[in-house]
C-alpha cells in the first residue's frame, strides 16, 4: 500500500480507490487493528473482525437484509428507472429479505441444493470440467478464467435449471450485467445497458417458466414451478412470477461469478506457492481444504450490507438505527485472532473451513455444497491432467470490476504440459 495511505487516518481512507481495491488486505489489516468498527467516508459502517461479523450476520432481528436504498450508491439515472418499469417489479425473496418471509423462500430453494442432490451432480460436473479441459489440453497454454473457470459453474447451473446450453453466452451476459451495478461505480451508459439486460433475462425466463407450467420436466425450473410454501400465511401457494424470476436470477448470478472467482484465485495461489502445489499434487485428499483456504484468503464476495433496525452495539461501538453496516467477510477471514499468520496460504490450515466466504446465519450460501463440489472436482481434474502449471509471460493477472463487493481475476494466462 502506498505511503499516502499509510500516513492517513484509516477511517478516512476511500475503500473504493483502485489502489485499495486491487489489493485490499493491507487496508483491512489496519482497519481490524485501528478501527475495527467505524463509519467510513462513504457513509456505511465497516465491521471487520471475525467475531463481530458473525454477531452481525447471525442476528437478522437487529441487522436486516431487506433491500433499502443504499445511501452510499449513487441513485440510477432516470432512464434506468424507466427501463425497469417495462419489466416485473423487484421483490424480496432470498438475499434481500428477512425472516420469517425469507425462511419461506429459503425452504423452497434448500431442497434443490441438499448435499444428496448435489452428490447426484458429481458425474455431470466431472464431464463438464473434463470437456472444457479437452478443448485446451493440446495447446499447452490457457486463459483459465475464460476457458475453464467461467464454463464450469455456468454449464452446471444452466443444465440444472434445464435451459439450453446454446443460450449460455446470454446467461453469462445477464449474470455479469446483474452484478455489475453492485460496484456502485458504473457509467450511466453501462447502467442503462444493465437495465436492458435485466428485461431481456426476464422475458427469456418467463417463456421457460411457462413451458414448464405446461410440461413439467426433471429440472430445477420445474421444481421451482411446483414448489409450494410449507407454512405461514401462504402455505400451499406457489411463487408468483416476480418471485420466481428473482430466485432464478439469484441462482444464476450468485452461483456463476463467485465459483469462477474461486477457481481462478485458488489456481493463482497454487502457482504462486509451489510448495503448496507440490503438496496437493502428492495428496489429492488435501483438495477440499485447499478450497476452504482459497475461500478464506480470497473471498469472492468480500462484503455485504445489512441495515440496523435500532441502535445496536458491535465490538463496543454503538451503531445508530437506520445505518448501513458492511459485514466484511473477506477482511474477517484474515483476522489474526482467528487465523494465526493470516496472510499465509496454508492448504493444511486446520480451521480453514470456518472461513466466512459463504456468509453465516440465515443467509448462509444456499449453493455452498454445490460450489465446494465444483471446485473440488475442478482441482482433481486440473491437477491430474496438467503438469508444470506456470504463469504465462503475458500480463499480470488483475482484479476485475474494481468493486468493493466482488473480487476476482480478469484473466489467468497459464502454460502447462499435458500429463
Ligand atoms: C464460491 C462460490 C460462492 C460464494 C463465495 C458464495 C457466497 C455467498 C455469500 C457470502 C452469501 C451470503 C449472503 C449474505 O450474507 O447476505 C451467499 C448467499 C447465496 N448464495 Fe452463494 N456463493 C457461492 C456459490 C453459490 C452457488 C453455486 C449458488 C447456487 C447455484 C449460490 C446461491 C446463493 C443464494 C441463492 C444465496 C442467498 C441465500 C439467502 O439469502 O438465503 N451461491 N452466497
Amino acid at each position: 500500500m502506498s505511503n499516502s495511505i499509510d500516513a492517513t487516518d484509516i477511517t478516512k481512507v476511500n475503500m473504493v480507490s483502485p489502489e485499495v481495491l486491487e489489493c485490499p488486505y493491507p487496508y483491512y489489516e489496519r482497519v481490524r487493528e485501528e478501527a475495527p468498527v467505524h463509519q467510513t467516508p462513504l457513509g456505511f459502517w465497516a465491521v471487520s473482525r471475525y467475531e463481530d461479523v458473525l454477531s452481525v450476520v447471525r442476528n437478522p432481528e437487529m441487522f436486516s437484509s431487506l433491500a433499502q436504498s443504499n445511501s452510499f450508491v449513487t441513485p440510477p439515472p432516470p432512464e434506468v428507472i424507466e427501463i425497469a418499469k417495462q419489466g416485473y417489479p423487484r421483490v424480496n425473496t432470498l438475499l434481500s429479505n428477512d425472516p420469517p418471509s425469507h425462511t419461506q423462500f429459503r425452504n423452497l430453494v434448500n431442497k434443490a441444493f441438499l448435499p444428496k442432490r448435489v452428490a447426484q451432480l458429481e458425474d455431470s460436473i466431472r464431464k463438464i470440467a473434463n470437456d472444457l479441459i479437452d478443448a485446451f489440453i493440446n495447446d499447452g497454454k490457457v486463459d483459465l478464467v475464460e476457458q475453464f473457470a467461467v464454463g464450469v459453474p455456468l454449464t452446471v447451473i444452466a443444465d440444472a435449471l434445464g435451459v439450453d446450453r446454446a443460450d449460455m453466452p446470454k446467461f453469462k451476459k445477464w449474470s455479469d450485467d446483474s452484478v455489475a451495478p453492485l460496484s456502485g461505480m458504473l457509467t450511466p451508459e453501462r447502467q442503462i445497458e444493465c437495465a436492458h439486460s435485466r428485461i431481456e433475462f426476464q422475458k427469456y425466463m418467463v417463456d421457460r417458466v411457462r413451458e414448464r407450467e405446461e410440461n413439467l420436466r426433471d429440472d430445477l425450473l420445474s421444481d421451482l414451478v411446483q414448489a409450494r410454501f410449507d407454512s405461514g400465511e401462504r402455505a400451499g401457494e406457489g411463487m408468483t412470477m416476480p418471485e420466481m424470476l428473482d430466485v432464478i436470477a439469484q441462482l444464476l448470478v450468485a452461483g456463476n461469478e463467485t465459483t469462477t472467482k474461486l477457481i481462478a484465485a485458488a489456481t493463482l495461489m497454487l502457482v504462486e506457492n509451489p510448495e503448496q502445489m507440490a503438496k496437493v499434487r502428492a495428496d489429492h485428499s488435501l483438495i477440499p481444504n485447499l478450497v476452504e483456504e482459497a475461500l478464506r484468503m480470497e473471498a469472492p464476495v468480500q462484503m455485504l450490507p445489512r441495515f440496523t433496525k435500532d441502535d445496536v452495539e458491535v465490538g463496543g461501538v454503538v451503531i445508530p438505527k437506520g445505518s448501513v453496516v458492511m459485514a466484511m467477510y473477506g477482511c474477517a477471514n484474515r483476522d489474526g485472532g482467528k487465523y494465526p499468520n493470516p496472510d499465509m496460504f496454508d492448504i493444511e490450515r486446520d480451521n480453514a473451513r470456518t472461513q466466512l466466504a459463504f456468509g453465516q446465519g440465515p443467509h448462509f450460501c444456499v449453493g455452498a455444497a454445490l460450489a465446494r463440489s465444483e471446485a473440488r472436482i475442478a482441482f482433481e481434474l486440473l491437477l491430474s491432467r496438467l503438469n508444470n502449471i506456470a504463469l504465462a509471460n503475458v500480463d499480470t493477472p488483475t482484479h476485475r470490476e474494481l468493486s468493493m463487493t466482488l473480487r476476482g481475476l480478469t484473466n489467468l494466462h497459464l502454460t502447462f504440459t499435458p500429463a
